[in-house]
């Protein structure tokens, strides 16, 4: 098996193989998901919450991600590695986000992720992507945002809104973002997103319309049973270990079987 690049992620995407990305945040897991054939591992400011036992992604430092972005790179062999910028690393100024991201590119990161499809954010993206740090937007619910957004819902259920949230994605991609990570948004607004856009759209709770999938590991894991949303698919059912479980998501994906429409979207 070959390293997965950008470039084979974008053939992949050209030849409409589903991409499947995963949270991960430790050599262990890294090796473990790679040997799965999952394409993209992200080291996600989630780890505030499953890792940290936060109850939202704010609080995470830029160290923090470093730390699990260095513990991750040394698991992985194949896998394309994207790293968040974590909360108010990257909003001051274009210069900020660009020495968070070199930050992260030197513990190991191919690819960061920022939230938001503002002006501001789309001037980052291509300030960034103008010195070749490849950068995968966020759009929809963007958990660094959540005390403004009132709380975990649905984005994008009102006409405007969906317009709105279209706009940003396109104007995103035409700012060099190379992939754009949609979250819980209506299957329907997802599939006209990755539609119109060229790049591969990777959803969380957005339906099955995407070019690809992500998961936070723990949640994929059965590990929040009681409380994960209803996106998300326990793969440790009808699996008897985790390297299995997180083949059968893999499988799932690839084939266009997760999500299921009804089941785990909106
Ligand atoms: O932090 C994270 O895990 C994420 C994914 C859920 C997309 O941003
Ligand atoms: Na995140």
């Amino acid at each position: 098996r070959r390293a997965t690049t950008l470039h084979r992620l974008r053939e992949m995407h050209r030849a409409g193989e589903k991409i499947a990305m995963l949270t991960c945040y430790d050599a262990t897991f890294a090796g473990v998901l790679d040997d799965a054939g999952v394409d993209c591992l992200l080291v996600g400011d989630s780890l505030g919450m499953v890792l940290q036992g936060r109850e939202t992604t704010l609080p995470v430092t830029v160290a923090d991600i470093a730390y699990h972005v260095a513990c991750v790179a040394r698991g992985n062999r194949h896998a394309w590695l994207l790293a968040d910028l974590p909360h108010g690393s990257y909003h001051a100024s274009p210069q900020q986000a660009l020495h968070t991201a070199c930050e992260l590119t030197r513990a190991g990161a191919h690819m960061v992720k920022l939230e938001g499809g503002a002006t501001w954010a789309v001037e980052t993206v291509r300030f960034l992507v103008e010195r070749d740090i490849p950068v995968c937007a966020h759009l929809g619910l963007t958990p660094q945002s959540v005390h403004a957004l009132g709380g975990w819902r649905v984005q994008g259920r009102q006409a405007a809104q969906a317009q709105a949230l279209l706009a940003q994605a396109k104007a995103l991609r035409d700012a060099g973002a190379a992939m754009l990570v949609l979250e819980l948004v209506p299957s329907a607004l997802a599939a006209e997103v990755a539609q119109a856009l060229d790049i591969p759209v990777i959803g969380i709770g957005a339906g099955a319309g995407c070019g690809g999938q992500v998961l936070v590991l723990h949640d994929m894991l059965g590990l929040n049973a009681g409380s994960a949303p209803r996106f998300v698919r326990n793969f440790m059912e009808g699996s008897t270990s985790i390297p299995e479980a997180v083949q059968a998501y893999v499988r799932a994906v690839k084939a266009g079987r997760f999500p299921e429409e009804g089941v785990h979207t909106y």
